[in-house]
């Protein structure tokens, strides 16, 4: 199954052209309530109800103001699953005639990378609103084109970083670009996983469109799949662009006929010298997936939304006391005397900075362009972090591939 024939195009079926307006992202997100069901619901239709598609279902199943009317599949077993969540949506197996539904406000394109581009172009073409999995698409011209498209639609498009629409991940990024730590010193960004990334296949006809993430033709591996959304924290966080990125990957473990890397290590530049890592190994997991910001007055810890101050606050006498009878300093407690010897650690468990916040940020995704769809008002702040991040990722592979320093290339500056 090669890349084109996957594509098909149909013809301008009347874009509006309506200039993109504004609303908070707080405002836009906020989840409807079921009390408050608007009449209005957003009717969506989704193309891939595969393993993200079907997380998408789930939580448009718990939105008071989503309708899901169409489900589009080639895969019959994963229409079948759509179509087991909503019995009610009509099934399509070519995604122009998805787009074509009159009843379809918003599509939702959860299909794999390599036919994001044609179908958000298509769904644009057609007058839909759309969602767009991350990466945007597979290269860099292909992004900017669906960028631009974006903003003279007159449709609302979210690309699917579900960290942008995450409120923890938002409060933390918003305090860091406003300088309340102190000036960015470091982004740090790994995911470490130890499993193949393969799945199983019902015959060998299904490999390349089942494993697809694993083949160059339809993925470029872990930089589209998983540091696009890392990197995106970096460009919120400073409000920069890295100018230079250079670094090295590989197939070191799953030698299994595999194209893309297992393995990889890249450092962006900012133009102030900050430097940006993303690491990726699938072959050990024990440090799990980390984002820090590091500020010169502490560090953020994006994925458990806690602040590591550099200067801890002083535990007051009694604290110290008892925690040096707890850990067995002291065998008895002496109730007398501000000076403690010796030291104990500072406390390291940080500050929780949203409490509150729970989840990864996809249902409040979710929710915020059933809103959209109603309103046709683009949520503010998302589009730019979410190009900028696929770019990088697109940018940060050919680095790889080409085993060189790449400069960011100007023409893909979009502001
Ligand atoms: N935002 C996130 O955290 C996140 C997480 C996982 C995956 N994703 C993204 O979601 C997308 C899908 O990933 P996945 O893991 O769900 O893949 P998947 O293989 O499980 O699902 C893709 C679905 O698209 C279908 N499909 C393929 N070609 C099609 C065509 N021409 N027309 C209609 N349907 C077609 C497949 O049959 C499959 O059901 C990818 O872009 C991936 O990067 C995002």
């Amino acid at each position: 199954m090669d890349r084109r024939s996957f594509l098909g195009k149909i013809g301008e079926i009347g874009a509006a052209g309506v200039a993109l307006s504004a609303l908070p992202l707080a405002q836009a997100c906020a989840p409807a309530k079921k009390e408050d069901k608007a009449l209005t619901k957003a009717r969506i239709g989704l193309i891939g109800p595969g393993s993200r598609g079907q997380l998408h279902l789930g939580n448009l199943q718990q939105i008071a103001n989503a309708e899901v009317v169409a489900l589009c599949d080639i895969y019959q077993p994963n229409l079948e699953k759509g179509l087991s969540m909503f019995p009610g949506a009509r099934a399509y197996t070519d995604y122009r005639e998805l787009l074509a539904d009159k009843d379809v406000d918003g599509v939702i394109i959860a299909t794999p990378l390599h036919l994001h581009y044609p179908m958000a172009m298509d769904a644009m073409a057609a007058g839909k609103h759309v969602l767009c999995e991350k990466a945007m698409a597979y290269t860099m011209d292909e992004c900017l084109e669906m960028y631009n498209s974006a903003l003279s639609c007159g449709k609302v498009f979210i690309i699917g970083q579900q960290r942008l629409f995450d409120p923890k991940y938002r409060k933390a990024l918003e305090s860091v670009r406003n300088g309340e730590y102190g000036p960015v010193v470091n982004v740090r960004n790994y995911w470490f996983r130890n499993a193949d990334w393969r799945r199983p296949i019902p015959s060998p006809e299904y490999e390349k469109l089942i494993n697809w993430r694993l083949y160059r033709e339809f993925s470029r591996g872990l930089m589209t799949e998983l540091a696009c959304h890392q990197l995106q924290n970096g460009i919120f966080a400073t409000g920069e662009l890295p100018y230079k990125v250079m670094g090295s990957g590989d197939i070191i473990y799953w030698k299994d006929g595999r194209e893309v890397f297992d393995n990889v290590c890249v450092i962006y530049t900012f133009p102030n010298g900050v430097n940006m890592t993303f690491e990726s190994v699938i072959s050990n997991k024990h440090f799990g997936m980390g984002e820090q910001i590091l500020c010169k007055d502490g560090t953020v810890d994006l994925p458990n939304g806690r602040y590591y101050p550099e200067e801890p606050p002083k535990k007051t006498a009694i604290r110290q006391l008892l925690g040096e009878i707890e850990k067995g300093v002291f065998s008895n407690p002496a109730f007398a005397g501000t000076s403690w010897a010796p030291e104990t650690a500072e406390d390291t468990s940080g500050i929780s900075i949203m409490p509150e916040a729970s989840g990864d940020g996809s249902l409040e995704m979710m929710q915020a362009f059933c809103d959209a769809c109603i309103s046709g008002v683009q949520p503010e702040g998302v589009l730019r972090e979410a190009y900028y991040g696929s770019i990088l990722s697109i940018l940060g592979d050919e680095a790889l591939l080409q085993r060189k320093i790449l400069e960011f290339p100007e023409k893909y500056r979009v502001d």
